[in-house]
């Protein structure tokens, strides 16, 4: 079995990596971008890699970026074909790692737009749905917000669920 590591990209080298597994993922086989489905929110985000030790390359991908203070989002959470359902659960650790990015930077709210097949993979890592589904570049998303609770104080959970969620992209 390939062992995978994860780790927050650093280098520029892996940062194009990131990019080339969202683009065979995003734009070749979901087809919801056109030609790039990177944006102005790549530049600021934390990009977090999957690397297969075998080969050294980069499988899987998620960013994570602050949008307002203490408000983040996860986005272009993507698994290279070959590596979904793999024994390392990639996904599940991506968002995992992911939250405890944020979290420990201080996020109130962590929230992410999620595909309408995606959602229970999301209810059963504990994030909830956040209003309606919404039309998010061209297609229906469920707004969905982790449950940062338990990396912090229970106080400050509570004390911060309520802010604008409107017209932020993912
Ligand atoms: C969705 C995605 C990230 C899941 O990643 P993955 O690495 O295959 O998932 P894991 O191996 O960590 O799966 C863990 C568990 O979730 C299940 N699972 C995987 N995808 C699921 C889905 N879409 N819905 C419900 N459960 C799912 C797996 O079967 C596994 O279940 P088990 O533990 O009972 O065996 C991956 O399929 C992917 O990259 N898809 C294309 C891009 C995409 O849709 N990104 C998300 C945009 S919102």
């Amino acid at each position: 079995m390939n062992k995978i590591i994860f780790r927050i990209v650093e280098t520029e080298a892996e940062l194009q990596q990131c990019f080339a597994v969202r683009h065979s993922v995003f734009v070749e086989e979901q087809r919801i971008f056109f030609e790039t489905d990177q944006d102005e929110f790549d530049k600021n985000a934390i990009h977090i890699a999957a690397i297969d030790t075998n080969t050294g390359k980069v499988v899987s991908t998620v960013r994570c970026h602050e949008q307002e203070s203490g408000i983040w989002y996860g986005a272009r959470l993507a698994v290279a074909k070959e590596f979904r359902t793999h024994p390392s659960l990639i996904g599940v650790k991506l968002c995992k790692i992911a939250e405890k990015t944020v979290a420990d930077r201080g996020a109130k709210r962590f929230l992410a737009y999620i595909q309408p097949k995606n959602v229970r993979f999301f209810e059963r890592l504990n994030w909830q749905k956040v209003d309606q589904p919404v039309t998010h570049f061209g297609s229906i998303h469920q707004l969905m917000e982790a449950s940062l609770f338990g990396m912090k104080k229970k106080t400050e959970y509570y004390t911060t669920r309520k802010v604008q969620t409107t017209n932020v992209q993912g």
